[in-house]
């Protein structure tokens, strides 16, 4: 979380920060600022979003040609002006920006104040700056050598990027555990914590690795190691337009994300599977083939909507490949000194690639001597690049801070790898191998059909939207789409809202049945439809308001449910990536008929670097 933007170059640099920091916006939008070099170091920040600071700067001399800008997701001190970056050195002659949590900066501090240090914020991110600038006074170094020598005392996660009132020709960039692309253009660089800041002037991106020194200057890019040494910048070609990240007519990028479903699923399908012929090939998968196929157990990390992916893959790699599956929190499994066996598969589920709980949770099962196959959204992200091998979920760039288009690619990836792995294993006869492929097809097509009914979920938003709970009910593979939904709610909507398998509901949460509480049954034909009908009739008797999701044609929730969308009928186990549609689209709805920011809910970021 966090998103940090710089430039160096020919250009004027306000304008590019603040368009990147736009973009980026959906890392944390606490606060925002930029530092400029315009007749000595100059800092701007303001609690809020970017649009505050832009509108508090207007009619400013805002002329630089470096500088570097920041969106925040306040950790260390509660979102305010003093807490906002870019920081000051006590001089005033240094401005840093950082996405990233210094662990001991308590201890950091502790010492500087010893030394006479006063601090003007309450964040971790002044005390490394102060840090810094103390070892360059005292060493009498180089602003370079003050930041490798900070760093190695350092422990956390971090990107920094720092200005020197006194170099105006460079900026000093280093990483670890977050993210930092740098953009080459012809006599300028641009820094971001992804892509989108740089893709319209520039496709040609270096990654930065962990423990890397960047030093930039307009036409110049040194990367180093903490030890001083030469790095070779690996040049990637980024591959995504501009339109991909824009809000192409729609509203929000939430409800474009949504529509989008049809293209992302077949995007992601295509030229991996044949239904005619029968064939998947994924070729990073491929490599690990005979792990999987010979695991003796596969466990699956993942954090929020990827840890729902993750649970709907639990039954379909059980079903399909009879491997037991583990699905755990990321942020669980690190800390617990999980049970992990050399040649142990791990597949990491994760939209930005970039979620502090997975990337430490893969990072200590891989010392271990795990496999750890990454099913990855973001293109060259830290977690792409720690997997072994993967695929690519390929749902194009998801700016709306609630996953949608990047729960159905990943359902799509791990269906069509435990196919692959189920006809190796001679777990699935043929015959099922190509319903579920012919099913798996017809997915996109399917979808769109649900998005026919928009019009339906808005009306059906407009009549709960003042509901103060919500449970949503699913069994089977729909469970997990009943805990998808809830979250869904929760993160629009602000409606407190739980999911639960249909059947445990009689085990306690049906104490919470009245008349006013909404209950949303996915409810759609499987082995078990008519139970799950059994359990909307225990609802209807205590008078709750039962919303349902049913297959096309089903009459048996005609005159229990109060509102019913019928969705197009598919195979229990690809039904998922079909009924999840609804909640996405009820969750939106009810989101914008409450007036709230749906693409930028209260407290939460896209990309979540902390741990
Ligand atoms: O980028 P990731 O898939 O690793 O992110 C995991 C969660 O932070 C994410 O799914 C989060 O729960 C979303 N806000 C859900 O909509």
């Amino acid at each position: 979380m966090c998103g940090i933007v710089a430039y160096i170059g020919h250009k004027e640099a306000y304008p590019v920060i603040l368009k990147g920091l736009k973009r980026l916006e959906y890392r944390g939008y606490d606060s925002a600022g930029v530092a400029l070099l315009n007749n000595g170091l100059k800092v701007y920040k303001k609690k809020g979003k970017v649009a505050d600071l832009e509108e508090t700067l207007v009619g400013k001399d805002l002329h630089s040609n470096i500088g570097i800008g920041h969106t925040r997701w306040a950790t260390h001190g509660e979102p305010s002006d003093r807490n906002a970056h870019p920081h000051r050195s006590q001089s005033g002659k240094l401005a840093m920006i950082h996405n990233g949590i210094i662990e001991n900066y308590a201890s950091i501090k502790q010492e500087l104040v010893n030394k006479g240090y006063h601090f003007t914020s309450d964040t971790d991110t002044e005390v490394l700056l102060n840090f810094i600038e103390d070892i360059r006074i005292n060493n009498g170094c180089p602003l370079e050598e003050a930041v490798r020598i900070a760093l190695k005392r350092v422990v956390g996660a971090y990107v920094i990027v720092l200005m020197d009132e006194d170099d105006p020709e460079t900026l000093i960039a280093a990483r670890k555990g977050s993210p930092l692309v740098i953009g080459i253009g012809k006599g300028e660089h641009f820094l971001a914590s992804d892509a989108s800041p740089i893709i319209e002037y520039t496709k040609e991106v270096v990654y930065v690795n962990d423990y890397e020194l960047a030093i930039i200057k307009a036409d110049e890019l040194v990367l180093k190691n903490l030890g001083n040494e030469k790095v070779t910048p690996f040049i990637t070609k980024l591959d995504m337009e501009l339109a991909a990240i824009e809000k192409g007519g729609y509203d929000h990028f939430m409800l474009k994300e949504i529509f989008e479903q049809p293209h992302t699923i077949f995007d992601c399908l295509r030229g991996r599977m044949d239904a005619t012929v029968g064939s998947i090939t994924m070729s990073g998968i491929q490599q690990y083939a005979d792990q999987l196929v010979n695991a003796n157990r596969i466990i699956m990390i993942a954090c929020g909507t990827s840890w729902h992916a993750g649970l709907v893959a639990e039954y379909i790699f059980e079903e399909l490949t009879r491997i037991p599956v583990e699905v755990e929190y990321a942020s669980e499994f690190r800390y617990r000194n999980p049970i992990v066996h050399k040649g142990d598969v791990i597949i990491a589920i994760s939209q930005s690639g970039e979620t502090a709980d997975t990337l430490v949770a893969i990072e200590s099962a891989k010392e271990k001597g795990a496999i750890i196959l990454g099913v990855v959204n973001v293109v060259g992200s830290s977690i792409a690049r720690t997997s072994h091998g993967g695929a690519y979920t390929h749902a194009g760039p998801e700016i709306g801070v609630a996953s949608t288009k990047a729960f159905t690619a990943q359902l799509a990836v791990l269906t069509m790898i435990a196919l692959k792995i189920g006809q190796m294993k001679g777990t699935i006869d043929d015959k099922r191998f190509m319903h579920l492929l012919n099913e798996l097809n017809d997915v996109p097509e399917k979808v769109s059909l649900v998005l026919q009914q928009d019009e339906q979920l808005k009306a059906i938003a407009e009549k709960y939207k003042d509901a103060s709970d919500f449970l949503y009910l699913g069994r089977g593979y729909n469970f997990p789409v009943a805990l998808e939904g809830a979250l869904k709610l929760k993160e629009i909507s602000y409606i407190h809202a739980e999911g639960y398998p249909a059947a445990e509901m009689k085990h306690g949460p049906i104490a919470l049945v009245d008349e006013k509480l909404p209950v949303v049954f996915v409810a759609t034909k499987d082995a078990y439809h008519e139970k799950v009908i059994s359990n909307m009739q225990e609802i209807k008797a205590r008078k709750g308001k039962v919303i349902a999701v049913v297959s096309e044609g089903d009459e048996s929730a005609k005159g229990l449910a109060d509102d019913i969308i019928t969705v197009p009928f598919a195979d229990e186990l690809i039904a998922p990536m079909i009924n999840v549609i609804p909640m996405q689209l009820l969750a939106y709805h009810i989101g914008v008929a409450k007036g709230l920011d749906v693409d930028k809910p209260r407290n939460l970021a896209k990309s979540v670097t902390v741990e």
